[in-house]
């Protein structure tokens, strides 16, 4: 009886054995996250309820991700990457991490100005990297641009992280493109001889000390700031009270503005559902979820968000060059900062 049982379940199944592997294929898709919001949850929830895709989920912190998929080399499972940052993005790129997608939805959805000209990453969301201030010690009308920080009237006073960083990297990548070299590095000079102490923490931890009176300006990326604004939490709504944000430079080149973005990777072993996922992110509803989740504007121009913490991003005049130039100035802003030994 043994070997004639065995005989009929391997004649049952020789059908779906020969097309299990290619309906398999199109069926996952392996997501590398550095994004370990809540909300997120939904979002891919969403896709596999629209789509049948089931998402695996690979996390780990910025850099981290980016070494992971490239130690794995070409026997990645990873099918995306998701990450914050233009100045990160590139930084896969220049691994040879990425493949290039053409897509008409994904160009005609988002603005040339947010995705890599060569199709190898897109953004998603958009984040501005702002001046905060002590709404106790200075008016709004006190500090308009980014130039302004580097004013001897602030010697002491302004609160940073390092220069290490990809933000500032990215941000000082933006001052380059519209200043040229020279200006910039004096620019840095100068905030730098106005830091009120050595770089350390993160963007938060830069709003408590502006809360704490350890100084009166700050360089944070916006969602930071709408995260505090949004809790329930006393101290936050008390942080919030005292320390604003500005829009740098409104009446020049506009405010930094940076992505949170992902690309189908070179390796990527379900590249058809690589491809959806990325159009799907495009879609108006997942715009919502990506953008709500961190407190960011949709990247699509015509879909809003009613977040009470964030302006309406058509009301904010933002800075429209390529974020892939923050990229290619890396190196260089990196050079800038190290010569004026911004820690
Ligand atoms: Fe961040």
């Amino acid at each position: 009886m043994k070997p004639l049982k065995a005989l009929s379940i391997a004649g049952f199944l020789a059908v779906p054995l020969v097309l299990a592997p290619a309906f398999a294929q199109e069926s996952v898709l392996n997501l590398y996250s550095s994004r370990h919001y809540q909300t997120d949850e939904a979002l891919y929830a969403n896709f596999t309820k629209q789509t049948g895709v089931k998402i695996n989920r690979i996390e780990a912190s910025d850099d981290a991700i980016i070494e992971r998929i490239r130690n794995e080399g070409a026997k990645s499972p990873a099918d995306v990457l998701i990450t914050v940052d233009a100045g990160r993005l590139w930084r896969a790129e220049q691994l040879g991490l990425f493949q290039p997608v053409k897509s008409a939805l994904l160009d005609s959805r988002i603005p040339s100005s947010f995705r890599d000209p060569s199709g190898q990453w897109f953004g998603f969301s958009l984040r501005a990297r702002v001046i905060a201030y002590d709404r106790t010690k200075v008016k709004p009308g006190d500090i308009a641009t980014y130039e302004d920080l580097a004013d001897p009237r602030w010697n002491g006073k302004i609160c940073t992280r390092s220069s290490a960083h990809v933000y500032n990297l990215s941000l000082m990548g933006a001052m380059i493109d519209h200043l040229g070299e020279a200006k910039a590095e004096a620019w840095a000079r100068g905030v730098k001889a106005n830091l009120a102490h050595d770089p350390k923490g993160g963007d938060t931890d830069q709003l408590k000390s502006v809360a704490a009176g350890e100084c009166e300006l700050a360089l944070v990326n916006t969602y930071y700031w709408a995260r505090l604004a949004r809790s329930a939490k006393p101290e936050d709504k008390a942080l919030v009270d005292k320390v604003g944000i500005v829009f740098p430079n409104q009446s020049s080149w506009g405010t930094h503005v940076n992505i949170s973005g992902a690309g189908v990777l070179k390796n990527a072993p379900h590249r058809e559902a690589a491809v959806r996922f990325l159009e799907y992110l495009a879609s108006d509803e997942a715009q919502r979820y990506f953008s709500e989740g961190n407190n960011e504007w949709p990247v699509v121009a015509s879909v809003q968000i009613a977040n009470p913490a964030l302006a309406p991003i058509a009301q904010i005049k933002v800075d429209l060059i390529n974020v892939a130039v923050l990229g290619r100035n890396q190196p260089t802003s990196q050079k800038v900062f190290d010569r004026v030994a911004w820690k």
